[in-house]
């Protein structure tokens, strides 16, 4: 199996207990920042109806964000639209959101036409692209000029100091023994921590960004740099 395929197959796997697994170890903070990222870009579309596509949306809590968030904003939806290939995570996802739209597929491909979307986001969702260069080609080519990327992700961590030192011993040593021990998949926990060392720092993943087509509108750290949110608007077409 390829590498790509085995991340996939690790999410059809904990799909069950994903939900439960992710408050647990973000101790419900992830909300806080995923309400942040939401209301920060629909500033930008009040009045307006758009379309909004979640990439590798899982069991669809980013999509249920943007569509509280745009109810609370005067942002009125005209699609909402999950993208993600593993099958597993998009049943619990229909579960809780049967009126959503779930399309199985990868981020390097997408399946949408050109220029379809206002706003296309990823949230924990970059760092588990094998093919990264070129899912960010296509979230370009699914934008419409002057939309917005809003990506929430775990970098690697660009300094060292005493508070890098707790967050590393959380991520390394705490959260695979407690997710493990939810989702009884130890392994799949054990991935999380590893997949951030081989992901890149907030720096080198704005450059990323920049290469594709996109201006940074902001690079912030949540909660000791445990999670950087990075929105970038659509300047240029990569095609
Ligand atoms: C950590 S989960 C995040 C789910 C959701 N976005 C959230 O915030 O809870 C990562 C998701 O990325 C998906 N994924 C893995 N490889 C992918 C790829 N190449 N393209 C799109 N999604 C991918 C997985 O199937 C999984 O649902």
């Amino acid at each position: 199996m390829q590498k790509q395929e085995k991340i996939v197959k690790m999410f059809d796997d904990i799909a069950k207990t994903y939900d439960v697994a992710n408050r647990v170890l973000s101790m419900g903070v992830d909300i806080s920042w995923r309400k942040y990222a939401c209301k920060k870009v629909l500033d930008n579309f009040t009045h307006q109806n758009i379309n909004i596509v979640d990439v590798a949306c899982g069991t669809g809590d980013m999509m249920g964000m943007w569509q509280s968030t745009a109810q609370k904003q005067n942002v009125s939806i005209n699609s909402l639209t999950g993208i993600d290939p593993s099958s597993g995570m998009m049943e619990v996802g229909k579960q809780k959101f049967p009126n959503f739209t779930f399309i199985q597929a990868y981020a390097n491909d997408t399946t949408l036409s050109d220029a379809c979307a206002d706003i296309l986001s990823i949230s924990y969702g970059i760092r588990n692209v094998v093919e990264r260069q070129k899912a960010l080609i296509e979230f370009n080519r699914v934008l419409k000029m002057g939309g917005y990327v809003v990506v929430l992700e775990f970098t690697k961590r660009q300094q060292s100091g005493f508070l890098s030192k707790i967050r590393d011993f959380y991520l390394q040593k705490i959260l695979p023994k407690i997710g493990g021990f939810i989702s009884k998949n130890k392994e799949a926990y054990e991935y999380l921590p590893s997949s951030i060392q081989d992901f890149l720092d907030a720096k080198s993943f704005c450059d990323e960004l920049k290469e594709t087509g996109f201006e940074i509108i902001e690079c912030k750290g949540f909660s000791m740099e445990i999670s950087t949110l990075f929105i970038a608007k659509k300047i240029k077409e990569t095609k």
